[in-house]
């Protein structure tokens, strides 16, 4: 249902704004973020990420998901919503051009904070103790 639904609305070109709108109530709002098939034993508490309060304010999933695809040296993100945990492709070290987990999730995460951040925008913790956060 889904694949035939999501090349529907690709054909319609309303892809990227619909699946914002339907997916927010699909999707659990708080994930752990552990990768326990990468990371095994850690060596900080698994973050708590808000999904929904991210998608209220970045409604474009593809600021987060991605599957490339690589056409005459294009690179093109061609993720249709799909579940997805990105320990699927990013491992505990770099494999072709894939980084290691740990780095895909602090670029991605410090790296959008910390941009929003100097662009005095509401934005997310950057320091280690805000988003690892120690349990009482
Ligand atoms: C700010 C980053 C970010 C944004 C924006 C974002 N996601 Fe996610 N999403 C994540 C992360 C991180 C995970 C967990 C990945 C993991 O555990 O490896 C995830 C997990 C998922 C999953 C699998 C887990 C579940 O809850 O079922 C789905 C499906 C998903 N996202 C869909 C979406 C959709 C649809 C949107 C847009 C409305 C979206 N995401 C926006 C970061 C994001
Ligand atoms: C289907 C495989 C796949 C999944 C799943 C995946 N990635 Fe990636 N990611 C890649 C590849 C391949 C690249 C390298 C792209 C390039 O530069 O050629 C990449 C690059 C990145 C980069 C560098 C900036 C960019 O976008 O090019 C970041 C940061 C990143 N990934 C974070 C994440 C996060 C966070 C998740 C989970 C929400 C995730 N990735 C899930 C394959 C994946
Ligand atoms: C595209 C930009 C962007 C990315 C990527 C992003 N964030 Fe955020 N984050 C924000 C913004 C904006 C806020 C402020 C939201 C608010 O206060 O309503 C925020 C708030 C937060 C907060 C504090 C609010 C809460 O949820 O309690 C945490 C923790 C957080 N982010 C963790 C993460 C983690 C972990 C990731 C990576 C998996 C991530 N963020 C990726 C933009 C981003
Ligand atoms: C914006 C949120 C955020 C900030 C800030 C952050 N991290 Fe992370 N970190 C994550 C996420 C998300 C993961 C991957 C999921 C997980 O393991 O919880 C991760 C994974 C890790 C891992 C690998 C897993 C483990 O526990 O062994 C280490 C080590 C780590 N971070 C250390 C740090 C340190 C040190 C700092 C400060 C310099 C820091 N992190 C700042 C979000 C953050």
């Amino acid at each position: 249902m889904r694949r035939t639904t999501i090349i529907l609305l690709v054909m319609m070109g309303f892809f990227i704004s619909f699946s914002a709108i339907s997916w927010t109530h699909a999707q659990e709002e708080e994930l752990i973020l552990e990768s326990k098939d990468v990371f095994g034993k850690k060596q900080r508490p698994a973050v708590v990420f808000n999904h929904e309060k991210h998608f209220d304010v970045y409604p474009d999933c593809i600021e987060c998901h991605h599957i490339y695809e690589y056409n005459n040296g294009d690179m093109e993100n061609v993720w249709e919503g799909d579940e997805q945990f990105c320990s699927e492709c990013h491992k505990l070290k770099k494999e072709d051009k894939k980084m290691p987990l740990m780095k895909a999730f602090h670029e991605n995460c410090t790296g959008c904070h910390r941009k929003l951040g100097k662009a005095n925008e509401k934005t997310g913790p950057i320091t280690c103790g805000e988003c690892h956060i120690r349990k009482k």
